[in-house]
């Protein structure tokens, strides 16, 4: 039996996204993105113009805004707040910068973890994030935990915003990642980390399709 649930969690840039869609794919499984369920939160803070310091008044919209998630034709997942579909929204600067801010607040980990055992339920799911083996499903049936060093991140990162047209260099890419991975990992609530019967795998020289394999192997032979 495959597993219905896998985790994938790592820090910012570490292929979490790429590897999980491609095994997505690969066992039929719908791929879950939860670094986009927050981006979809942030982008509903800046339009209320709420301040992101106002845990309260955070909390409320939470608990208030009606998150959709569907799947299309090629396997990806729209992401809808109130309704409208802001997939093509979420990965702005803008949002990249506020997010972490976002994510530390408690109560709206918990709306937001809410959201993502929902979507679980569906079963066959390859979830990512940063803590989806330690908090938001912890029974997920096979869990890894992908590594890979700052500075190979950055490089990742950078040949990504390259390809999407964004102009950075090398140095800022590597000093937003240092600042992000610091709040991820510091955070007093759901920091990033390995669960214990995490699978750790050190991405730094294989490729992409290698992780890929390494994890289907994982899930066909559990
Ligand atoms: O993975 P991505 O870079 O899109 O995630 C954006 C931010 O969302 C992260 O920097 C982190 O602060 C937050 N996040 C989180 N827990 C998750 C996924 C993302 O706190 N499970």
């Amino acid at each position: 039996m495959k597993p219905q649930l896998i985790a994938i969690d790592g820090p910012v840039a570490v292929g979490k996204s790429s590897v999980g869609s491609l095994l997505a794919k690969r066992l039929g499984y719908i791929f879950f993105d939860t670094g986009m369920i927050y981006r979809a939160f942030t982008w509903k803070v800046l339009k209320s113009g709420i301040s992101t310091e106002d845990e309260q008044r955070l909390c409320q919209l939470a608990n208030t805004t009606k998150f959709d998630f569907i799947s299309s034709k090629e396997g990806r997942l729209a992401f809808l707040v109130d309704g409208e579909d802001i997939s093509a929204k979420l990965l702005s600067p803008e949002i990249e910068e506020l997010v972490p801010l976002i994510a530390k607040v408690a109560g709206v980990r918990q709306a937001m973890v809410s959201e993502q055992r929902k979507l679980a339920q569906r079963g066959k799911v390859v979830m990512a994030g940063r803590d989806i083996g330690t908090v938001v499903l912890p029974w997920a049936e096979l869990k890894i935990f992908l590594t890979a060093s700052t500075e190979e991140r950055a490089r990742r990162r950078y040949e990504e915003l390259l390809k999407r047209g964004q102009n950075s260099s090398l140095e800022a890419v590597l000093a937003d990642l240092k600042k992000r991975d610091k709040m991820d990992i510091h955070r007093p609530i759901s920091p990033l980390k390995p669960a214990e019967d995490a699978i750790i795998i050190d991405t730094e020289n294989i490729s992409l399709q290698q992780v890929v394999d390494k994890i289907y192997d994982l899930a066909v032979n559990l």
